[in-house]
């Protein structure tokens, strides 16, 4: 009696454990099924937009001052049907993204796939230090500390005029469209200050402008600059001046972990919320998987310093401290970037619960720009920084936004160029 309940006991737990193992199986399964773009972690621009269905094109920029960059773009999107509109597009990502995250939302949410269905000429490039642009005429990143001697300021004085006369140039126009996401935003600002190509963009779209960021709520963000700031007099070698680099320990190791489903769903969106701020079901899970497979796409120590002189009430140019300060630009403190030098329309859209760019920053940006066309809050209470690039919820939250303005400053061109 007592072996055959052995044995009956034995088998019962046998069929449990089958049972939990195949239903295990079955949830994996499923779970793969959902996250049916689960490959883009570990692709490429190109690879990845190709796999929706979107054929996109490589350029290659090269800077003034020797810096190689990547862009890419794609022409024209699978669902427009009719003509592109003319001028062209050039999205920029933000602070240690690069332009693959503007694809981790997957192929309904991201705007690298929403602007070209909507018949958008897209280019989107990428900055100096991020894995699509570490590359140099004359330096080596992996030997030469002056590679990384950069800030925001040389991005915006340098990178993004390149990028605009190579689209200029490839498509015969006088003018584009800028949209700016965060340190995007930021750079076309530099930019508008510093040079004189402001006058080549026909409209500017600023998502969550990284400019002031006086009221920043962010802790780990508040940490993280401010220690670069501190420690950067001490970094010599080219190792130490490249922070978070594609590739490098801190991406490797969020990138394996957060492949996993269950640690996705908990862990790695919980660090989300706390870099940013919480915004419940706006990431899905399937996202979470994906983008650490891209970001943090590095950048210069002292680029993650100057973000710290950002918490200052006025927008300044970097502070080298007193000596160098003088021998730089002549005076003690460090100058004022001349924000009324954007004298081109300019729409801002901002999020309520923003960490990372607060809304009282964004309001006061736009009284320092001379031709603010609107400011705009997203109408979700919750929308966040992280939303702009990760949330499923763009094509209803600041697709529409970007739309309007878009078709007001665009022409339908029956000939294709470029
Ligand atoms: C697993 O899925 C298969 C078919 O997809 C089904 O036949 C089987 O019953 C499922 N097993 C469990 C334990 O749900
Ligand atoms: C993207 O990945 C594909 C396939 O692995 C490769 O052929 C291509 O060179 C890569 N492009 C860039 C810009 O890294
Ligand atoms: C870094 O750039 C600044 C400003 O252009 C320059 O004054 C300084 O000498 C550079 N430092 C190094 C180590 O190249
Ligand atoms: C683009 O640049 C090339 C090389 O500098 C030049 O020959 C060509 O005329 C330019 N095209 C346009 C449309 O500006
Ligand atoms: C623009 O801003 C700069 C720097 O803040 C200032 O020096 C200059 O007088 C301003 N120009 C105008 C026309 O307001």
């Amino acid at each position: 009696m007592n072996t055959k309940r052995g044995s009956i006991g034995g088998c019962v737990l046998c069929i449990l454990i089958f049972s939990a193992y195949s239903l295990g199986q079955n949830l994996t399964a499923a779970q793969n099924a959902k996250d049916d773009h689960l490959q883009d972690a570990s692709s490429n621009f190109t690879s990845i937009s190709a796999s929706y269905g979107y054929i996109s094109e490589e350029h290659t920029v090269t800077t003034e001052d020797g810096y190689i960059l990547t862009m890419f773009r794609i022409p024209k999107g699978k669902r427009c049907l009719g003509s592109v509109r003319q001028p062209p597009v050039l999205l920029m990502h933000g602070f240690l993204l690069n332009s693959d995250s503007w694809t981790d939302a997957g192929p309904t949410a991201s705007l690298a796939y929403l602007l070209p269905d909507a018949c958008y000429d897209l280019w989107l490039g990428n900055v100096r230090g991020t894995d699509y642009g570490r590359r140099h005429e004359r330096l080596d990143p992996d030997t030469d500390s002056e590679f990384w001697n950069f800030t925001s300021n040389e991005m915006g004085k340098y990178d993004i005029p390149s990028f605009i006369d190579y689209i200029l140039n490839r498509t015969s126009s006088t003018e584009l469209i800028y949209v700016g996401y965060s340190q995007g935003a930021r750079i076309l600002i530099i930019m508008c200050s510093e040079t004189e190509y402001c006058n080549k963009i026909k409209l500017f779209i600023s998502l969550a402008p990284a400019v002031r960021l006086r009221y920043t709520r962010s802790l780990p963000f508040r940490l993280l600059v401010n220690f670069y700031e501190l420690i950067l007099p001490l970094l010599t070698n080219p190792n130490e001046l490249e922070v978070l680099p594609k590739g490098g320990l801190i991406q490797s190791l969020a990138a394996y972990f957060c492949r996993d489903y269950i640690a996705a769903a908990t862990v790695c969106k919980l660090a989300l919320n706390l870099i940013d701020s919480y915004d419940p079901l706006s990431v899905l899970t399937q996202t979470a998987r994906v983008l650490f497979g891209h970001t943090p796409a590095g950048s210069s120590a002292r680029n993650v310093a100057f973000y710290s002189q950002s918490f200052a009430p006025t927008f300044n140019k970097y502070d080298y401290g007193a000596d160098k300060n003088l021998e730089i630009y002549g005076s003690v403190e460090p100058p004022q970037y001349a924000l009324n030098r954007t004298t081109i329309p300019v729409v801002l859209i901002y999020g309520k619960n923003d960490y990372l760019v607060d809304t009282k920053d964004v309001m006061w940006l736009s009284t320092q720009l001379p031709n603010v066309l609107e400011t705009y809050q997203v109408i979700r209470p919750t929308w966040n920084h992280l939303d702009y690039t990760y949330s499923q919820f763009t094509p209803l939250q600041i697709f529409p936004k970007i739309n309007q303005y878009f078709l007001k400053y665009t022409d339908k061109v029956l000939s294709s160029n470029g």
